[in-house]
Order: structure tokens, then C-alpha cells, then sequence
């Protein structure tokens, strides 16, 4: 069974930024909104930049290639030229430590 694991201080993170990380096999796109921290995926579904460098407005993150918005929460792909949804990670704070439900098996 999955467990919460640790890949960022939330002092890493400014307010209004993401940052691309790694979580065993998975790359992780961390963002620090107002209301706390979102995961997606780090890969957009348009021609795979990370978006863990891309523009935060709200909830949404625009890819900084070429625009394509996607929803934070869910990760759906909210504007062309997105193809698809990246996956959407659970995300809680425990301390300073903030920390992600993996979707695969870390090894
Ligand atoms: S790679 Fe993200 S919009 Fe093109």
C-alpha cells in the first residue's frame, strides 16, 4: 500500500511558484498556492515540457513552452494545446515537510 512521502520543505517553495521534482520513479511538479500545495504530473501532454517551471494564476498553471493551461487540482488539461490530463497527486503538509501519495511503487 502507498504511503505519504516527504519531497519538499515548504519553505523550498515560494508563494505563486512550482518546482519539478522527483519521487522515486516519478516526476513531481510541486506548486504553492494560496490555499497550500498542489502535485501533477511534471509532463505536458502537448510535447512533454516539465511544468513544474510553468506560470501560476490560481489553481492553473500555464506550460512555460507554449501555453497549454492545466488545473492543479485535477489536472485536467484546461486549454489547447494540451492533448490530455496529466495525473493529479494527494497532497498533505506534516510540519515543515510537504508530502505526496505516489501513483507508483517506489523503489
Ligand atoms: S509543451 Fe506544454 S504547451 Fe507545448
Amino acid at each position: 500500500m502507498a504511503e505519504f512521502v516527504t519531497i519538499a520543505q515548504a519553505s523550498d517553495i515560494p508563494l505563486g511558484e512550482g518546482r519539478s521534482l522527483r519521487c522515486g520513479k516519478e516526476d513531481i511538479a510541486l506548486f504553492h498556492c494560496e490555499d497550500g500545495f498542489y502535485a501533477i504530473e511534471d509532463f505536458c501532454t502537448h510535447a512533454g515540457a516539465p511544468l513544474g517551471n510553468g506560470f501560476v494564476e490560481g489553481h492553473r498553471v500555464a506550460c512555460a513552452w507554449h501555453g497549454a493551461e492545466f488545473c492543479l487540482k485535477t489536472g485536467e488539461a484546461l486549454t489547447p494545446p494540451a492533448f490530455g490530463q496529466v495525473k493529479a497527486y494527494e497532497v498533505r503538509v506534516q510540519g515543515t515537510a510537504v508530502q505526496i501519495l505516489p501513483q507508483q511503487e517506489q523503489t
